[in-house]
């Protein structure tokens, strides 16, 4: 679905991968894990097509949509919209009736749609943020977590109910120390823990 092989990436003489392959295979969502620093943001966004690379190739299935989620999604957010009208912006084929289902999946529920995003938490905002990606059509959603996000373990626990639910593939990244707080052992990609 998306393959990187071969590839070289430094940062001046920083060269946190000298060749490395990576496949993003169909029907499983795969976890990036290693130490801060390790080099998963670098291959997620590699693999998203939003960093160019030195050397090496990537490749995408056919018709794959990429979205890559980071912190910076949030700023995209209209605080002066509710969280209802948010996703409406976004999709507004689906009608409030799907949208509200959707929302219901993300923890909004009843009241809490209409409430505006000004007033959200951070992780009620990175909830619509990720909401608003999985309401467009998407292959490939490439999920960077951040060591501050709270929302890391509950957002993993239910990346692969999501996945199956939206049929989109999820590739995520989590910094070690958040993983003993999630409790399920993380298909963990050698690539970016070892710097191959
Ligand atoms: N834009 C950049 N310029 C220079 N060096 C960078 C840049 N981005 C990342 N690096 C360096 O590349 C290495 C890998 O960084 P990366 O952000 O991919 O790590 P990470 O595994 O995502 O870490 P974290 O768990 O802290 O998010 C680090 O040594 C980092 O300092
Ligand atoms: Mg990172």
């Amino acid at each position: 679905m998306a393959t990187l092989t071969g590839v070289r990436k430094a940062y001046g003489d920083n060269v946190v991968y000298a060749s490395v392959d990576f496949e993003v295979e169909r029907a499983r969502a795969s976890r990036l894990v290693g130490p801060n620093g390790a080099g998963k943001s670098t291959l997620l966004r590699m693999v998203a097509g939003v960093l160019p690379f030195d050397r090496g190739e990537r490749t995408l299935g056919t018709h794959v949509a990429v979205h890559y989620y980071a912190q910076h999604q949030l700023e995209a957010l209209t605080p002066s919209l509710t969280v209802l009208e948010e996703l409406e912006r976004a999709a507004p084929e689906l009608g409030q009736t799907r949208l509200r289902t959707i929302l219901g999946t993300f923890l909004f529920s009843g009241d809490a749609v209409e409430k505006k995003i000004a007033v959200l938490s951070g992780g009620e905002k990175a909830r619509v943020a990720l909401a608003k990606m999985l309401v467009r059509p998407a292959a490939l959603l490439c999920l960077d977590e951040r060591p501050t996000t709270s929302t890391t373990a509950p957002r993993a626990r239910c990346s692969r109910e999501r996945s199956r639910r939206f049929r989109a593939q999820i590739v995520s990244s989590s910094p070690t120390t958040a993983i003993s707080s999630i409790g399920s052992r993380p298909r963990s990609s050698r690539s970016a823990a070892g710097r191959s």
